[in-house]
């Protein structure tokens, strides 16, 4: 198993309680586990009963468990406060109120969260010396076009550096005519920002797809269905496989004895998700990893400990 690993799915299928339930897998296993939460709602405290921040924090009554929540309002700030300062130092002050405008504007644009979030993602990935690090992912398609922003901002970064470069040179030479230039693209401040956010998503990329692993989690009904594949298939775009799907939130079966209204509805509503996990199982790559029933409470104490061992996913380190 990998070092880094993803839960994915639709908003409010369970991947906080998954990644949740796993992490603490994890953890009890001996490994040094890192679960890091993007969810707004801070579902993990609810999971854990405690309050969580930015910095990892380990878990009360877990050992070896820490937990960090990325508020994704507080991530976009950072993010755009990051590019305010760098973008300020390079241009003429009249152009700064245009540049906040420009960034205020930002912050509405569809995307901003997912964009910031992954930018922490990547700070983690970096900087976690964990054994195992659980992302809980944010529950928007949104998550997913930013596993393919390595790819596309490199090719865009890429152009922009060879303008850049082009434009520093025009410039020098029409300044100072022929002779050495004063100012070259080397030590270009715009071209070096350019290329660290280019390496930086580079490691993404290289890191997403060699040390990681990405598990969907679904709920056992049709929407869910077509949401995973449509991950699964944006995923193998990106040259990122699914190892394998987690169905949860299963009616349980009444007893044979029980009969009466409730009871029949169970069996109904029983026949037709064990047809959905039939589908899934038939008709998707990845192999159903658990089956995960819905409990009479929100998971958390000993429901995880629970949902924890029904899920077939191994915690062995990469050798
Ligand atoms: N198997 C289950 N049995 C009972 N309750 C469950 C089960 N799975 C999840 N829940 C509850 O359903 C709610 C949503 O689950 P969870 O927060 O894990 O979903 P999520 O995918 O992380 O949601 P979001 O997309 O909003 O982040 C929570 O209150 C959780 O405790
Ligand atoms: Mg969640």
């Amino acid at each position: 198993m990998d070092r880094f690993v993803f839960f994915g799915g639709k908003g409010g299928v369970g991947k906080t309680t998954v990644s949740s339930a796993y992490a603490h897998k994890c953890a009890g296993a001996g490994l040094d586990t890192l679960l890091v939460s993007t969810d707004p709602a801070h579902s993990t405290a609810d999971v854990f009963d405690q309050s969580f921040d930015d910095d990892p924090t380990p878990v009360d009554g877990y050992d070896s468990l820490e937990v960090m929540e990325i508020d994704p309002e507080e991530a976009v700030d950072e993010h755009l406060m990051g590019i305010k300062r760098q973008l300020g130092d390079q241009v003429s002050p009249a152009i700064v109120n245009e540049i906040d405008r420009q960034i205020e504007l930002a912050h509405q644009t569809p995307g901003a969260h997912e964009a910031a979030l992954f930018d922490r993602f990547i700070d983690v990935m970096r900087e976690s010396d964990h054994d195992r690090v659980v992302f809980d992912t944010s529950p928007t398609g949104g998550t997913l076009r930013l596993l393919s922003l390595p790819e596309y901002l490199g090719g865009w970064i890429d152009r922009l550096l060879s303008k850049r470069e082009a434009s520093v040179d025009l410039y020098e030479k029409s300044a100072i005519g022929g002779r050495e230039p004063r100012r070259t693209a080397v030590g270009d401040p715009i071209i070096a920002r350019l290329r660290e956010r280019k390496e930086n998503f580079e490691f993404a990329g290289r890191t997403l797809r060699e040390e990681a692993t990405f598990y969907l989690v679904a709920n056992p009904d049709e929407l869910s269905i077509r949401e995973t594949r449509r991950s699964v298939a944006s995923l193998a775009e990106r040259d990122l496989p699914v190892a394998g799907l987690v169905v949860n939130r299963l009616t349980p079966e009444p007893e044979s004895h029980e009969e009466g209204r409730g009871a029949r509805f169970l069996r109904d509503r029983v026949a037709t998700e064990r047809e959905r996990v039939r589908e899934l199982e038939e008709t998707f790559d990845p192999p159903v990893v658990a089956t995960i029933e819905t409990r009479v409470a929100e998971v958390k104490g000993d429901l995880l400990d629970e949902v924890a061992r029904e899920l077939d996913i191994a915690v062995d380190l990469p050798a």
